[in-house]
């Protein structure tokens, strides 16, 4: 099958330039084809922007174990709608995902019902060390330093040190401080007033943590990637680290030469503190939302390269659990559909570049995971694609959202800027608000076995 994707305005690493790609099987066979090339479908573009298709390092997708929430057919439709051909998975779901057996069986899960792209990281425990080692087809190793959703906790500080000495796969951890939280919990308990979720998972609960994993990642000189930077803090902590050791040059350079790596989630770029009385516990998220400073301090760190990605963790809980009062409530947002529109949008608010958002959403996680043949646009990378109008206005709706939990933080907001077709591994996913749910399967799995490769299955 080959597909002509014509008159789109693409953009490359390098900048935005109008020319013809043409698809051929999976892969970008060719870029600015002439335009009589031969083609079993040619795709009129003008006006759209062509963008890689997203790579999310970040999500909770529920499956197995809670899928009342979400699994991964209907979350892998809404990265579809959302411009997502990626995603890596967390592994807090139930069981978790600890050993190289339940991680296959989420990879046969997937093979069966998702429409782009997987991989499931494999969570630490204090006991699965020999796990950890000879873990294949994973991306990472992920840990919670600080517990959220779930109970997967490694706290200690001997069962730390071991995990980064002696295992091999890259590291990322959720970072706030357990007994700094612990302490605050007891402080504030009995207030039901959700805003105090940000007085309990504070400031210092994030910093003690994000310090106590880069001093152990370069101690160890283990690759490690700090999940969602949520306080300017922390990015003033990446900055010393980056200034300390050669190694902050700032956009542009490669992350996968970087042994700390870090990430920002569209909430902490957006919303913050003063939007608990209009969202109540649906802005109740792990790390919690912090002050509209922390929001620029954060954008600034994204902007000079402290922070080379931005990814969701998507974590859907249904509106039931969510209206629960606080702090029976559970924390978590669903974002994997709307992402990559409300970074649309702040391209359209003049907060940052279209290029920008390909290198933090696309080439940065590509590089950073060692994901081959993907992120770019690229003669012979793959054709995981995604086409977008940077004029469109639309309200994102709660009744239109594929997440199986049918919310959004964002309801009702206007946004411009829209996904509106998606190609994984050249076969087109979706277009125009539905997806092609005939084309389950149509991902492909991190394989280890292949130096990273995403093989087909
Ligand atoms: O708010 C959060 N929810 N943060 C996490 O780290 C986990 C997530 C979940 O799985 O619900």
């Amino acid at each position: 099958m080959r597909t002509l994707i014509k008159n789109a305005h693409v953009v490359f690493p390098s900048g935005v330039a109008a020319v013809n790609v043409l698809i051929e099987g999976h892969r970008i066979a060719a870029i600015e084809p002439a335009v009589h090339t031969m083609a079993d479908e040619t795709v009129d573009a003008a006006g759209l922007h062509l963008l890689p298709g997203v790579i999310d390092d970040q999500v909770h997708f529920r499956e197995p174990g809670l899928t009342h929430k979400e699994d991964l057919f209907t979350a892998s439709r809404a990265c579809a709608k959302g411009g997502v051909t990626t995603f890596l998975e967390m592994p807090n779901t139930i069981p978790n995902a600890t050993t190289q057996e339940l991680l296959n069986a989420k990879l046969a899960l997937a093979a069966e019902k998702s429409l782009v792209n997987y991989g499931f990281y494999i969570g630490a425990t204090p006991h699965n060390l020999a796990e950890l080692k000879r873990a294949t087809n994973t991306p990472g190793i992920k840990i919670f330093i600080g517990s959220s959703t779930g109970d997967l906790l490694v706290d200690d500080q001997d069962a730390l040190e071991r995990i980064f000495a002696e295992t091999t796969l890259p590291i990322t951890a959720h970072c706030e401080d357990e007994a700094t939280v612990r302490a605050n919990a007891q402080r504030y308990r009995g207030i039901a007033d959700v805003a105090v979720h940000s007085k309990i998972r504070d400031v210092t609960a994030a910093t003690i943590a994000t310090k106590r994993a880069i001093d152990l990642a370069v101690r160890h000189r283990h690759r490690f990637h700090v999940l969602h930077v949520s306080t300017g803090d922390e990015t003033d902590i990446l900055g010393d680290y980056f200034a300390g050791n050669g190694e902050y040059a700032g956009v542009g350079d490669d992350p996968a030469r970087r042994v700390i790596t870090a990430e920002a989630c569209p909430h902490h770029l957006l919303l913050n503190i003063d939007d608990y009385p209009r969202l109540g516990t649906l802005a109740q998220m792990n790390p919690s939302l912090k002050s509209a400073d922390d929001n620029r301090r954060i954008w600034d760190a994204l902007r000079d390269g402290r922070i080379q990605v931005i990814a969701t963790d998507h974590a859907p809980h249904t509106l039931e659990e969510k209206q629960k009062p606080y702090p029976q409530s559970p924390s978590g947002m669903p974002i994997v559909e709307n992402s990559l529109a409300l970074m649309l949008n702040e391209v359209h608010r003049g907060r940052c570049s279209l290029e920008q958002v390909v290198q933090w959403m696309c080439d940065a996680p590509a590089r950073i995971w060692d994901i081959v043949d993907k992120g770019r646009i690229q003669e012979g990378y793959d054709a995981d694609l995604v086409l977008v109008d940077l004029h469109r206005r639309h309200t994102i709706r709660n009744n239109e959202q594929l997440t199986k939990c049918g919310w959004s933080a964002w309801d009702g907001v206007e946004l411009v800027g829209l996904p509106v077709r998606t190609w994984v591994r050249g076969q087109e996913v979706y277009r125009d608000g539905r997806t092609d749910d005939n084309v389950r399967g149509a991902g492909a799995q991190f394989d280890h076995a292949r130096g990273g490769y995403w093989a087909s299955v």
